[in-house]
């Protein structure tokens, strides 16, 4: 399948979040979306094929130095084509080379076998349960990738 990774663009963002809906029971709201947008738009990538956006992947900088992968979300009729590994290990290369970041680090639902397969596959390893993290109560693990 031809696929391409771009920067999002403000305009994007109402496609992005009708994505986000699709992908999570609990979704990010609309602005906070936007807000994510705002602060790392080198860090909001979205994923197209032919002319269509099945894909978005999210990060920021933190102080401690750690990239932070905040979202990532895949139209379900694009799941396991690839898409989701290429958007990790093109924001993974941006918080390298742009931001001199060599560790990163993300909270999944302990439920959600598939990204948990996927982060270990790219080399995420689980150090602690964070317990309740999410809104319904489910606990999230924190996993981190180490580089440096
Ligand atoms: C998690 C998600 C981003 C994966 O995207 P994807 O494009 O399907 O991932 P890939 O095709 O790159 O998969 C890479 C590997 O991850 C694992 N994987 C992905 N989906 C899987 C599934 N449903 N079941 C088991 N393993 C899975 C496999 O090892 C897969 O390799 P393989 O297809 O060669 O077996 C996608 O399922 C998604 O958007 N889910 C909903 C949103 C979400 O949960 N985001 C993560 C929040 S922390």
């Amino acid at each position: 399948m031809n696929f391409s990774i771009r920067q999002a663009k403000v305009e994007d963002l109402d496609k992005i979040y009708e994505l986000e809906t699709l992908c999570f029971k609990d979704p990010y709201p609309k602005n906070l979306l936007y807000i994510l947008f705002s602060l790392y738009p080198e860090l909001f990538l979205v994923t197209e094929t032919g002319n269509k956006i099945v894909g978005y992947v999210s990060g920021l900088v933190r102080r401690d130095g750690y990239g932070h992968i905040v979202s990532i979300c895949i139209h379900p009729d694009y799941r396991r084509k690839g898409l989701g590994t290429a958007m990790m290990y093109t924001i993974e290369k941006i918080l390298k080379e742009n931001f001199g970041v060599c560790r990163y680090r993300l909270e999944v639902r302990v439920s959600n076998e598939a990204a948990i397969k996927l982060y270990h596959k790219l080399g995420y390893r689980i150090v602690k349960t964070i317990p309740k993290y999410y809104l319904d109560n489910e606990d999230a693990y924190l996993m981190i990738k180490d580089t440096c």
